[in-house]
Order: structure tokens, then sequence, then C-alpha cells
């Protein structure tokens, strides 16, 4: 067994990171609820590694940023921060959660905007969108509505709040198409009744308006409202940080072939034309199921030893996690790259199965750093809890058990959170 092998086989779960006690109140507090996004990790575990690694002024990067759960974190701590993400849904989200606004100013504008929906009218002139996909998603009614609340958002001035309520207006498109509600993949439901758009935008903008005023005044009274948080749409091979200046790196990566982030944000891209060719869109997520198989480099030799026995089951599979190995290797180039000397890189990671192969993320990932010259400063092995009650196996026989019975031990799902040291 290798060295990282062991170590992984020695780590115990440590339920003090499962956070099994925090609601979803405590984990969507502030801004953190704005906006649903697939695979978001719980602020809780970045506070706590944030606290425990940096200091004041400190710098904390994110290279796969999602909808920014870092970043605000960062900035409640005081932390100046970076975060990166290949979709601009995600930094959509990320601006309008790390931009406070005043109050006042904010309340003022959505008066001003609630008073021009409420002149709506079946009359009204619409420039409504002119896209098959918009049209394959949305019925008639649903989407003229949709188009007066985008003109009006469009015709407003100050960036940070036109941001504020596209990214309500985002939040609001699932539910108002007939995209199959309980699913993450792209299908219709044609029995679907889709939400009223006028009263979702301002239920919706109503939720954000007290995350916001939260935030605003959280960071008024630590005095951090001019902490520099900055989100750019880029790859996370080309990160806009220094070499050795950033002291903490929290992310929590895509998975090979697991969500398809540009299928599931088609209908925001959509509407605010971040994309017009969907298939293009797709391409530049990592572990995605579109693959180039030039120029290699696995840097691990468990990444080529999962290729091969997947080689024996599907090679399509096997291509596609080969790809997915290689580009992150070249994102924990990135990250070397940037970090100081003893600065620590803490990556959220679960293994999966694909066609009966277990693909040990974490392992690989540790590999691939630790051959880049990084070191292990830490494995945590933890919970992920969910509001279902978890499916328990008897610790004798291993058999699926009942709640009460004796012997349980809960059968979460688990993951890591690998942190290495430069
Ligand atoms: C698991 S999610 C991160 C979620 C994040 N921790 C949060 O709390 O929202 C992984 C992210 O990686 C992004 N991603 C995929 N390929 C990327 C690339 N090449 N460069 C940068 N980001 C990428 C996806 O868009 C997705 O937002």
């Amino acid at each position: 067994m290798s060295q990282v092998a062991t170590l992984f086989s020695k780590t115990k779960i440590d339920y003090s990171w499962s956070f099994s006690d925090k609601t979803r109140k405590d984990t969507a507090y502030i801004t953190h609820g704005y906006h649903r996004y697939p695979a978001k990790f719980i602020p809780q575990i970045v506070s706590r590694l944030a606290e425990k690694y940096t200091k004041d002024g400190d710098l904390i990067v994110d290279p796969f940023g999602g909808c920014g759960t870092t970043l605000v974190e960062s900035k409640v701590m005081g932390r100046p921060s970076v975060g990166v993400d290949i979709n601009p849904v995600a930094v959509l989200i990320t601006k309008a959660k790390i931009t406070p606004i005043d109050p006042q100013k904010i309340e003022k504008a959505f008066t001003v905007l609630k008073a021009k929906l409420g002149t709506y009218n079946k009359d009204t002139k619409v420039k409504a969108p002119e896209h098959e996909r918009i049209d394959y998603w949305f019925k008639p009614e649903e989407k003229r509505k949709l188009a007066f609340i985008f003109a009006e958002i469009s015709k407003l001035k100050d960036q940070d709040i036109k941001d504020f309520f596209f990214c309500g207006f985002s939040n609001i498109l699932k539910n108002c198409s007939i995209w199959l509600q309980k699913s993450n993949k792209p299908t219709r439901d044609f029995e679907k009744q889709p939400s009223e758009p006028m009263k979702t935008f301002a239920k919706q903008i109503k939720m954000m308006l007290r995350g916001n005023a939260r935030l605003f005044q959280l960071l008024s009274e630590k005095g951090y409202l001019k902490v520099s948080s900055k989100v750019v749409c880029t790859d996370a091979r080309t990160i806009p940080a220094k070499d050795n200046s950033v002291s903490l790196i929290v992310t929590s990566p895509p998975y090979v072939t697991s969500y398809e982030y540009a299928d599931l944000h088609q209908l925001t891209a959509l509407w605010l034309e971040y994309t017009k060719d969907l298939s293009g869109f797709r391409k530049r997520f990592i572990g995605t199921s579109c693959h180039s198989k030039k120029d290699l480099v696995f840097n691990s030799e468990l990444a080529e030893k999962i290729r091969n026995e997947l080689l024996k089951k599907d090679r399509k599979t096997a291509e596609e996690v080969s790809t997915y190995f290689s580009e992150m290797n070249q994102v924990f180039i990135e990250m070397k790259r940037m970090l100081k000397k003893d600065g620590k890189t803490c990556i959220v990671i679960g293994n999966t199965n694909l066609k009966g192969v277990e693909i040990l993320n974490a392992e690989v990932f540790a590999e691939q750093l630790q051959n880049l010259g990084l070191k292990i400063a830490d494995i945590i092995k933890r919970e992920i809890p969910s509001k279902n009650l978890p499916s328990v196996r008897d610790e004798k026989t291993g058999k699926f058990a009942r709640i009460s019975d004796k012997n349980k031990v809960s059968a979460y799902p688990t993951e890591y959170i690998l942190i290495m040291e430069k």
C-alpha cells in the first residue's frame, strides 16, 4: 500500500466536521441563501478552516468558486479574497452575494422597480427574447412577464443594484419555467403549473433584501465593509493572483461527469445572453463528459491504475476520468504557483464509483499535490448529513437496521477535506 493510501485508510470520521446541529437558517445566513447552486459547501466549513489557517489581512482564494461561499465567509472574517469560476452564472451570483448595498438605497430601488412592474398588463409592449431554447422552457405568458422584468432591470444604471436584481431574476427562472421541479437534469414537465413571475420575483427580492441588510450590518459592525473580494469569470488554471501571495485556498472541485453545470444554468445563461451555443459553453467545464484526449499528464500512479481498471469496463468513461485527473493536475500547478511558503490548500472532495470502479479522487489529488512538492498537513473525513433520516447499518451484521436498533452506525455519505501545505 502506498504511503498516501495508508494515511487514508487510517483516517476515521471526525464528527465535529459534520455540523449536524446546523439548520438551513444557519447555512443560509446573511447572503448565502440568495440562489440555489448544486454541490455548494456549507459556510461553516470555510470559516473553521480560515479561522485555523489565516490571520487578519491574509489572502484566501477559491479556484472553483461556485456561488461564492468562500468569498462571503472570507469577507465576514476580514480576509481579502479572490474567486474564479468558468460559469458566468456563478460569477453573477457571487457578485450579488459579496456586495453589501446600503439597505435604504436598495429598498428604494426596489420600491421604484415594483411600481414599474405594477404597470404591466396584457397590452403592455414587451420585447421578448427570440430564442428557440427559451420557447422550449417557458410558456408564452410567463415568458412575456419575465421579459418585462428583465427589461426593467436592464434599464437600471447602478451595476451593483442591477446584479442584485439579476441574481434574484436568475433564481426564479426554474420555478417560472416547465423544468421538472425536483430535477437537476434538463427535463420538461408538461403538467407543471409554472409560478407566476411577478409575485415570485417580489418574494425572492424580499428574501434577498433581508440577507443584504444582515450582511451590511455585520460588515459595518466589524469594520469590514471595504475588505476586498474579487470574482472573475475565468478558468481555474489562470487565477488572477500573484506568485507566492496566497495564504489559504479553500475549494470544492467539480466531480467527473456528475453535474453538467452548463445544462443546469442554461435558463439564466440564455436570458442574460451569456451564451448562444450550449455545446461550446459545456466544453469549458472541468469534469464534463466532453473530453479531449491530447497531452494527458496524471502525475499519480493511482490515477493510472484507475484509468486501467476503467479501460477494462468502458473506454469512454476511462477517457473522461483521465481528462479530469490531468486537468486537475494543471489546476494544482496553478495553486502551487500562487501559494505562499507554508500556505495551505484545503480541498473538499468525496470518492465516487463509475462503472463499478472506485474513483478515489481525494487520494489521487493527494498524490498529485505531493508529486508537485506539497506536504500533507491533515486529512479530515466528514459526514455529509442530509435532511432525510440516514440509512443505518448494524455494526455486527452489516445489514440495514432500524434507527432504534442497537449497534447501528449511520450510513451518511462521507467526503474528505484534504489539507496540503506548500
Ligand atoms: C462543486 S462546485 C463549487 C461550489 C462552491 N464551493 C460553492 O459553495 O458554491 C464546482 C465549480 O467548479 C466550476 N468549474 C468547472 N470547471 C471549471 C474551470 N475549468 N475553471 C473554473 N471553474 C470551473 C463549476 O462551474 C462549479 O461552479
